[in-house]
This record gives structure tokens, C-alpha cells and sequence, in this order.
């Protein structure tokens, strides 16, 4: 199975699918990293496993549309099966979702339906919250709010600081990833009542 990966950062949950992609028993590879910046991790992570990157930054169009639309464009040209936000920091607009509908989905540092947005490991702190962890779904046009594929439970411990935290929550969330996506490339899945199998 194809798989395209969208990075804003360091793209450590990059790194363990591209990791994961070396064995071919694990039935899906990452044939394109798209990111919405230059000079990030992510981009020189790609470039190091000799996968092709492209980059589209919001700035570099005219109007949202637009950069959505050429968004969609350079993601579609790689024909995924499955395109995967990790750390991406941008929510894509209706072209895209429409182009990709049941096959965009995205991890999240929180198990939602708490803490989502922008940072979940500090709200699960602020809040006192003894369990957060991370949550992987299916990308709808809400922010956060997509049917769920998996979740993992993360301790929050009692000296934990934002960065402690974030970090163990990553450590859960790449297995959780990798596992997530080798399952369904192999097996499929139903979404909203919609069966999808990758040819
Ligand atoms: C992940 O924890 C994700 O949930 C959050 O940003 C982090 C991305 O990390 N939105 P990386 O770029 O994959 O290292």
C-alpha cells in the first residue's frame, strides 16, 4: 500500500512508519512526504530513506482554496491509499477531504474527545488528568472530531512536566501508528458504513 505522510516538525512518527516500511512484510511504504514548511526534521528524514518530498506552504498562495487545491494536487500524484497527517499543523480544507474522503487520517496527543487542538499534553497537565495518551482517526472537517481508529492509554505522572509528558505520549503514539496502519492496509476498513480495501 502507498502511503503519504504530512509533517510540520520533527516527524518522529515519520520516522517509525518509514522505519516500518523497510521490512516488506509490513505491507504499506511511504512514497511521499508532503510538508507546509521548509527546514523542518521531517523533510531531512525523508530525504535520508530516499523518499521524494514536496513542500506547500500557505503563504506561497493567493487564498486558502487555492493552497488547498494545490495541496490535494501534489498529494494525489503520489496515488496513496492512505495519506497520514503526523504533526501536521494545518487543517485542510473541502477539496481535500473530498479528494482523500476515507483514507485521511491523523494522530493526536490526547485521547479525544478530551484536549483537542493544538496542546494536548499541557491542557491534559493544566486539567490533572491521571490518564491522557493518543488517539488516531479519521480526519473530518472538524478539528479533532473524526470517527476513531485506535487509542492508547498513557500514565501522567506526578512530576511530569509538559515536555516529559509530551514525550511519553510519542513514544505510545508511533507504536500505536505503525500498528494502526499496517492493520489496515491489511485488513481494510469501514468507515461511516463505507467498506475500503486497498487494491
Ligand atoms: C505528535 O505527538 C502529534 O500528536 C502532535 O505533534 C507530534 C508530532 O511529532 N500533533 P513528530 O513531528 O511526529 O515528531
Amino acid at each position: 500500500a502507498r502511503l503519504v505522510v504530512l509533517v510540520s516538525g520533527s516527524g518522529s512518527n515519520l520516522q517509525a512508519l518509514l522505519d516500518a516500511s523497510a521490512d516488506p512484510e509490513y505491507g504499506a511504504r511511504v512514497v511521499a512526504v508532503g510538508a507546509d514548511r521548509d527546514g523542518i526534521a521531517g523533510l531531512d528524514r525523508a530525504a535520508a530513506a530516499g523518499v521524494p518530498t514536496f513542500v506547500d506552504s500557505v503563504r506561497g498562495y493567493e487564498t486558502r482554496e487555492a493552497w488547498d487545491a494545490a495541496l490535494t494536487r501534489h498529494v494525489a500524484e503520489h496515488k496513496p491509499d492512505l495519506v497520514i497527517s503526523a504533526g501536521f499543523l494545518k487543517l485542510v480544507g473541502a477539496a481535500f477531504l473530498e479528494a482523500f474522503a476515507d483514507r485521511y487520517i491523523n494522530t493526536h496527543n490526547s485521547l479525544l474527545p478530551a484536549f483537542p487542538g493544538m496542546h494536548g499534553p499541557r491542557d491534559a497537565l493544566a486539567y490533572g488528568v491521571r490518564v491522557t495518551g493518543a488517539t488516531l482517526f479519521f480526519v473530518d472537517a472538524g478539528v479533532d472530531t473524526g470517527p476513531i481508529i485506535a487509542q492508547v492509554a498513557v500514565p501522567v505522572l506526578p512530576d511530569d512536566t509538559e515536555e516529559t509528558l509530551t514525550e511519553r505520549i510519542k513514544e505510545a503514539e508511533r507504536r500505536q501508528l505503525v500498528e494502526s496502519v499496517g492493520r489496515l492496509v491489511r485488513e481494510g476498513w469501514t468507515i461511516n458504513g463505507r467498506k475500503v480495501s486497498i487494491p
